[in-house]
């Protein structure tokens, strides 16, 4: 038996620590499909498409062949052939994957790839349109959400640990920019699907956050 768990929400809500933990605990694969839009992003960086034109982005999109590989339960995204793991964390490639992922044809090519994994096998996958588009009879779906100004502290936390400088003000201003074009694109908007489950995640822990989705499957699959 396949089961699907859709995780969506905005930027820096956390879905993907969640998910990853998630999955674990119920032996399922984790899909990043953030992770994939990144790829696509990285490609149109390194082709120097011009972003403010989407004919060029739909074209150029046609040549990168985006598939996914899991080594000991890490998902490795193949860009052309090419592990990219290593590029796709960067606020530059975070930023073209939002200007990019409205485009019909960079959606239309990594849609067939997000449900081909989940027909194959158990999953919890993030990102955006899950529970509305990709999976819309997913057996649990999430709408993981948090404040701006909690996910921009959380954001700053990460950077800081990474040793690079950055200021709240900056990261939020980009938090809510991201929203902004995540919720109010024509294709596959970010939106909560009728039948997810809110968790708002601002005042809670990771672990208290993983304990209510589990409870949420528990509650819908296993009975
Ligand atoms: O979750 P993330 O920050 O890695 O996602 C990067 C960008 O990709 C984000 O700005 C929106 C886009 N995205 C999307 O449009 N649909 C998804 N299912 C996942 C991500």
């Amino acid at each position: 038996m396949v089961y699907n768990i859709a995780i969506d929400g905005p930027a820096g809500a956390g879905k993907s620590t969640i998910a990853k933990r998630v999955a674990k605990e119920l032996s399922f694969i984790y899909v990043d499909t953030g992770a994939m839009y990144r790829a696509m992003a990285l490609y149109l960086l390194r082709q120097h498409a011009d972003i403010a034109d989407p004919s060029e982005i739909a074209a150029v999109c046609q040549n990168a062949d985006i598939s996914i590989e899991y080594h000991d339960g890490e998902q490795i995204v193949l860009l052309n052939g090419e592990n990219v793991n290593a590029f796709l964390r960067t606020e530059e490639v975070g930023n073209m994957a939002s200007v990019s992922s409205p485009n019909p044809r960079v959606r239309e090519k990594l849609l067939n790839l997000q449900r081909d994994l989940a027909a194959r096998q158990s999953v919890v996958m993030d990102g955006r349109d899950i529970g509305t588009t990709i999976l819309p009879h997913a057996d649990v779906k999430i709408y993981l959400t948090a404040s701006s100004a909690t996910r921009a502290r959380r954001r700053l936390r990460e950077l800081e640990e990474k040793g690079i400088p950055c200021s709240l003000q900056e990261i939020q201003r980009d938090i809510e920019e991201r929203d902004m074009r995540d919720m109010n694109r024509e294709i596959s908007p970010l939106r909560q699907a009728e039948d997810a489950v809110l968790i708002d995640s601002s005042q809670m822990g990771i672990e208290e956050v993983v304990k209510a989705i589990l409870q949420v499957y528990h509650a819908k699959v296993v009975e």
